[in-house]
């Protein structure tokens, strides 16, 4: 198949990536011009683990190419993938479809030959529709079908889901879409992988009430972890105790700062929205974002007792700054909200994180940017453990209780034990829930 994947940011460069390594013939537009020729180059502008070898490896294998001419890339393809962002509109919730609509409009103008516009990007109920209204109104000659296909990577771990994915979702409306989707992912089909193929709304409401029901279950978790401090149980306990039950599973029970990210926080919005714009309030959902919002609160505050009332005059070292480990993404991360609350309070911020630093510079300004756990760690009075990179889960916590000022530990993705932070000269251990 020939493949024009519009849009080159996490998704649209993985998705692209691997469907050439499916053996398909793939071109990835982008409107950013540095990008492309970053990718031209052959630098993947984003960390994510795997992508630059595979990405390299098709290059070289001559299925796989980088371009900002929309046009030229649609004309040739036979299915046409919009992954172009679909960030929060200013104001009211709603998912921002200005990107989505425009790149239709493009890709209407260049269409030729029988072609599917495929959606990827995450969009609300009716957007498909509208897709194709707007591809039609503007070229009434087209001949195209439209599909909706939502992607469930997740960052960090992108291409073994896109890879081995626990299903793919196909959203179409005729056997002829429903055929081409079903070529593009045969390399899937043929391993077993299960492929839902479904209407449109059904495929556009997966995906909002697959990252809700996530969403939701890490919340939950989280309330409890608030419980537990008060009455004296152990979240992990607790989390390892009902997810042995096969109807609740073990995962996504860890509780944590607050669910952040680039997906979890607009898409619960967007469902929101979605309710209240059809008189059907999602009160669940709702209630997740606000528990969610006070789950950070109270993340402060711990911060805050760690530092016996005050962060004034404090230095602090915060290991871990982007959403989740394996990833450079800072959107919606718990150390924006964390970080800026600690120097307006009068800390001093030393801050380390292995790929990090590239995005979060100018979103953490004030901060003193350290390459070692340790040094960050001299004379500071506080460690907070934000993002659980597989370089702080082995922590030598004696060496790094002796080189603070104050060997204080709050630990908030529950790495380690007050008991063995103790036995290392911690004063003070506080993690979450227990
Ligand atoms: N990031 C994730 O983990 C994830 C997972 C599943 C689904 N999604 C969804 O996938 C979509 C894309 O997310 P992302 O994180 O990859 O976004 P992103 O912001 O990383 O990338 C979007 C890219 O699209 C480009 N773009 C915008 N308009 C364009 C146009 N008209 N022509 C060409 N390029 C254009 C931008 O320059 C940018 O590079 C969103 O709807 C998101 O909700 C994201």
């Amino acid at each position: 198949m020939r493949i024009a994947m519009i849009g080159t940011g996490y998704v649209g460069l993985v998705s692209g990536v691997c469907f050439s390594d499916f053996g398909h013939d793939v071109v990835c537009v982008d409107k950013d011009a540095a990008k492309i020729a970053r990718l031209q180059a052959g630098e993947v502008p984003i960390y994510e683990p795997g992508l630059e070898d595979l990405m390299a490896r098709n290059v070289a294998a001559g299925r796989l190419s980088f371009t900002d001419d929309l046009a030229a890339a649609v004309a040739e393809a036979e299915a046409v993938f919009i992954a172009v962002g679909t960030p929060t509109r200013r104001g009211d919730g709603h998912a921002d479809l200005t990107y989505v609509m425009a790149a239709s409009e493009e890709i209407a103008a260049a269409l030729q030959g029988y072609t599917v516009v495929v959606t990827k990007s995450t969009v609300p109920l009716g957007t498909n529709r509208q897709v194709k209204q707007v591809i039609a109104k503007s070229n009434p000659a087209a001949d195209f079908d439209v599909a909706s296909n939502p992607e469930f990577l997740r960052e960090g771990a992108a291409i073994d889901d896109f890879m081995r994915p626990d299903r793919v979702v196909v959203g179409v409306q005729n056997d002829r879409a429903a055929e081409v989707m079903a070529e593009i992912y045969r390399p899937l089909y043929l391993r077993d992988f299960p492929i839902l193929t479904t209407d449109l709304e059904s495929a556009e409401m997966i995906k909002y009430a697959a990252n809700a029901f996530l969403a939701t279950k890490i919340t939950f978790m989280n309330e409890i972890a608030g419980l537990c401090e008060r009455v004296g149980s152990d979240v992990k306990e607790v989390a390892r105790g009902i997810g042995l039950d096969g109807r609740i599973g073990n995962k996504f029970l860890h509780a944590g700062p607050g669910y952040g990210g680039s997906c979890f926080p607009k898409d619960t919005a967007a469902l929101a929205r979605i309710g209240q714009d059809h008189a059907y309030p999602m009160q669940i959902t709702e209630t997740v974002m606000r528990v969610n919002q006070e789950v950070k609160a109270r993340m402060l505050e711990k911060l805050r007792d760690a530092c016996d009332g005050s962060f004034n005059g404090k230095t602090i070292a915060v290991l871990g700054v982007t959403f989740k480990p394996n990833t450079d993404d800072m959107r919606e991360a718990p150390s924006l909200t964390i970080v800026p609350a600690l120097i307006g309070g009068g800390a001093k911020v030393r801050v380390v994180d292995p790929q990090g630093e590239a995005e979060g510079r100018d979103l953490l300004p004030g901060v003193k940017w350290e390459d070692d756990p340790y040094k960050a760690a001299r004379n500071a009075d506080l460690v907070v453990l934000l993002t659980e990179w597989n370089e702080f889960r082995a922590l030598d916590l004696k060496a790094l209780a002796r080189k603070m000022a104050q060997p204080r530990m709050v630990d908030l993705r529950n790495i380690y034990t007050a008991k063995a932070a103790k036995r290392a000269g911690f004063e003070t251990y506080i993690g979450v829930g227990r």
